[in-house]
């Protein structure tokens, strides 16, 4: 039994980041993990080995699709599924790794399995019962499935097994149009597998703009992913090597049947918290099952603190990641802060999709008056040159009296990174005229966020 100024539940990008921070700040400070590895869903089992098969079958795209054409001939790669699979390990394993040596160079306890909390002030671990003045729950989320679909993470998967598929199925039907049913499809299409996306709404990605969800679906299509949009889907039947999705349209008429080798089942997340004894201890939930907390991540019960997907807000892991350092911040007396109106969201296909603040149609709804600079990457040479131009844009949605920026969204190469200048842009509180005026290197894909910027004034130059 050890007594600690801080104990954090759980090791994810919320948790494992708010324990530096903590530490620090020269809080004596543990971690409880489970898991064998830190890191959580997104280094374990989500934003990391997604990225790296995302990143392996771009590259054999570009090798079936484009490598000819620039002047590189030769037999198209065949894929050693397994040899992927284990470059995904490696990929996890020095991220998980790195984060394990982060805990030790900062004197950080990790505590070896699953928490519980007898009493404020208390957390149990195995048979140890430790102390903490003060509590960060930081224990994320799990995927939610649907009525009538029964994951057994084989033929009907959850992001979890969609990664560590035994095969390359044939035939894959994905449940839900969101971030996870789109970069995944994107993997198994481009390994060849025939992808069909069913999707409950009429457009992609709920709450982007309307011309981003139509502008990335057609891409989409056109790399072979089919989809069936305004379908709810009833449920699975599976047995141990096919599946047939039930949906039905939204429109009416009778309900349809698809087979699949492998389902993945991408409709969302729930906060995750089972086991740590809340509900006794008098937590108090939203209705929607999130641990509830003040502007502070402060829940009802003194010394208890809760941070990212556990509560409300995107499920994101840079979102995780800010509230982990203000809580480490509020925990050591200072005043931590986390400007929820500046927090970016991307889609890591090829291109990326990438969007912050406020959307043109909520603004419009809103009966804001805004004005909206876009620029194409047609237009843009070096999109262009990496065969990423076609359909890609940067829009850029401004206040019509002070030109400050309210939003935008980017579909294109490098749009994951880009963003972030518009990010800055705005916590600066800076206008579209301000990063028109800033010069920007020619040829970068940069430039076509300065050109959407003088779209929002006197004009774009290249279009
Ligand atoms: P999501 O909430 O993004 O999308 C779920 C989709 O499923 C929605 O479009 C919804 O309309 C649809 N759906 C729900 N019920 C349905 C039904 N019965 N039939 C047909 N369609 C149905 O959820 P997703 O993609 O599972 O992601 C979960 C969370 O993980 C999200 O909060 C996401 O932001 C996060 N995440 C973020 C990533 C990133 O930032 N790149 C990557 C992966 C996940």
């Amino acid at each position: 039994m050890a007594s600690y100024d801080v104990i954090i539940i759980g090791a994810g990008p919320g948790g494992y980041v708010s324990a530096i921070r903590c530490a620090q700040l020269g809080l004596k400070t543990a971690i409880v993990e489970g898991r064998e590895t830190l890191g959580g869903t997104c280094l374990n089992i989500g934003c990391i080995p997604s990225k790296a098969l995302l990143h392996a079958t771009h590259m054999l795209h570009e090798a079936e699709h484009n490598f000819a054409g620039m002047g590189l001939k030769g037999k198209s790669p065949s894929v050693d599924w397994n040899q992927m699979k284990s470059y995904k390990e490696d990929v996890v394993g020095q991220n998980t790794g790195g984060v394990e040596f982060l805990m030790k160079k900062n004197k950080i306890d990790w505590l070896k399995g699953w928490a519980s909390i007898p009493a404020a002030g208390q957390v149990k671990v195995g048979d140890e019962t430790h102390t903490a003045k003060n509590i960060v729950v930081a224990t994320g989320s799990v995927p939610s499935s649907l009525p009538g679909v029964e994951v057994d993470e084989k033929v009907v998967v959850t992001s979890t097994g969609a990664l560590d598929l035994p095969k390359i199925p044939k035939k894959m039907v994905v449940i839900g149009a969101g971030v996870i049913g789109l970069e995944l499809g994107s993997v198994y299409a481009r390994l060849g597998s025939e992808v069909t996306v069913v999707e409950y709404m009429d457009a992609v990605c709920p709450g982007m703009d309307k011309d981003v969800q139509r502008g990335f679906k057609r891409i989409l299509e056109k790399q072979g992913l089919n989809f069936i949009m305004g379908a709810a889907v009833q449920g699975v039947e599976a047995s141990k090597t096919k599946a047939k999705v039930k949906y039905q349209p939204k429109k009416g008429g009778d309900e349809e049947v698809i087979d699949a080798d492998v389902v993945l089942v991408a409709t969302g997340r729930k906060p995750y918290a089972d086991g740590l004894g809340l509900d006794a201890l008098g937590v108090k939930l939203t209705e929607r099952g999130q641990i509830a907390t003040d502007a502070q991540w402060r829940t009802n019960v003194p010394g208890i603190f809760a941070i990212g997907d556990v509560i409300e807000g995107p499920m994101l892991a840079h979102k995780a990641e800010d509230e982990g350092m203000a809580v480490a911040d509020v925990i050591a007396g200072k005043h931590g802060h986390v400007n929820y109106g500046v927090i970016p969201g991307v889609v890591y296909t090829t291109p990326e999709v990438a969007t912050v603040g406020a959307t043109e149609d909520a603004l419009k709804a809103e009966g804001r008056a805004i004005k909206v600079g876009k620029f194409n990457f047609m237009a843009n040479a070096r999109a262009k040159a990496v065969h990423q131009a076609e359909g890609g844009f940067v829009k850029l949605i401004v206040d019509k009296e002070t030109d400050r920026i309210l939003g935008a969204a980017i579909i294109g190469p490098g749009a994951g990174d880009l963003i972030h200048e518009l990010c800055v842009a705005m916590e600066f509180g800076a206008s579209a005229e301000d990063v028109a005026l800033t010069c920007h290197a020619h040829p970068t894909y940069s430039e076509a966020v300065r050109e959407a910027a003088l779209a929002c004034g006197g004009g774009a130059i290249h279009s």
